[in-house]
């Protein structure tokens, strides 16, 4: 009943000393830590190499997986079949995503791109700022960690909007759903924040038809996946006016690339996918938890579910 782990991100000393903690009797190994193959039956992954889980791991029962989005493992066409994929649910992972969701939307609000231009200058130009509630941000996916950001922004004042594959009730959030939805809820969003998961259907949802609903001069902060959008369309809506600035967590290709135009650009903001990372302190407990489930004969809590992609 071992449980094999597999990151190049997030840190393995870490993760066992945390399992060991909070599943003492589920023996952990690294990937290349040699043991038998055979006694695995739980996978805690990020970006696993294709093909491997399924070659290796005769007896695997759930795959869990490190980060939020399971996109990273349906990538894998030979997944072992018919077993749970587990989304990573946990509190601190949420945390840092309003951290970063907070920070940037706050950013843009504050004009402090603007503000750092004219301090470089060494220019001295006084105006008056808005306050939040003159500011309508919305939040594309409405899921665990797109309404913990609402709820952040809702305490910090903001006017806020939401939208999301099914209907959402969320008090204070004017909320659309639906391909049908979307420009409604676009017309008024000046900092348009995107959570998504990236599946069939969200691939490329960013992209010029969208960013021309928004009001001229908007905001956007992708913390979802690259593959939600289209970079061309980003380059050219931020040199149009259109967008006035776009800050990226994510990218279609990872690392992003040396030449590509994102890291030079004046009104780019450029992170290394880090807005949101389950810490082993907190998140080892929520897949203890869930395998003492499994051990019950229950099923596994946060199961992703493959028919809509995440
Ligand atoms: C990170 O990208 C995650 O899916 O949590």
């Amino acid at each position: 009943m071992t449980l094999i782990f597999k990151s190049n991100v997030d840190s393995w000393p870490a993760w066992r000393t945390a399992l060991e903690d909070a599943a003492p009797d589920v023996p952990c190994r690294n990937w290349d830590d040699p043991g038998d193959d055979a006694a695995v039956e739980y996978a805690l992954v990020w970006k696993p190499p294709v093909g491997e889980l399924r070659r290796r791991f005769p007896n695997l029962k759930t795959i869990f997986s490190l980060g939020a989005g399971v996109d990273h493992l349906l990538v894998d066409p030979d997944l072992p079949a018919g077993i749970p994929i587990v989304r990573m649910v946990e509190p601190e992972l949420t945390r840092g995503m309003v951290e970063y969701v907070a920070l940037h939307v706050l950013r843009y609000h504050r004009e402090t791109p603007l503000l750092e231009d004219q301090q470089r200058r060494r220019e001295w130009r006084e105006m008056a700022t808005p306050t939040a509630p003159k500011r309508r941000v919305g939040i594309m996916g409405l899921g665990v960690i797109g309404q913990d950001c609402l709820r952040v922004l809702s305490a910090l004042g903001f006017a806020l909007s939401g939208w999301s594959r099914t209907a959402k009730d969320i008090s204070g959030v004017t909320c659309h759903h639906g391909r049908d939805g979307l420009a409604n809820f676009l017309t008024e969003v000046e900092i348009l924040v995107c959570v998504l998961p990236y599946t069939a259907a969200t691939e490329n949802i960013l992209n010029r038809d969208l960013f021309a609903q928004l009001p001229r001069g908007a905001y956007l902060i992708n913390v979802g996946r690259g593959g939600l959008q289209d970079e061309d369309d980003i380059l050219a809506a931020l040199d149009s006016g259109q967008l006035a600035g776009a800050t990226l967590d994510v990218f279609r290709q990872e690392p992003l690339p040396e030449d590509h135009a994102f890291w030079a650009h004046p009104n780019v903001t450029v992170t290394p996918h880090n807005a949101g990372t389950a810490q082993p302190w907190s998140a080892a407990g929520a897949v203890a938890a869930n395998i003492e489930r499994i051990r019950r004969g229950d099923a596994p809590l946060n199961i992703a579910d493959l028919s809509e992609g995440y």
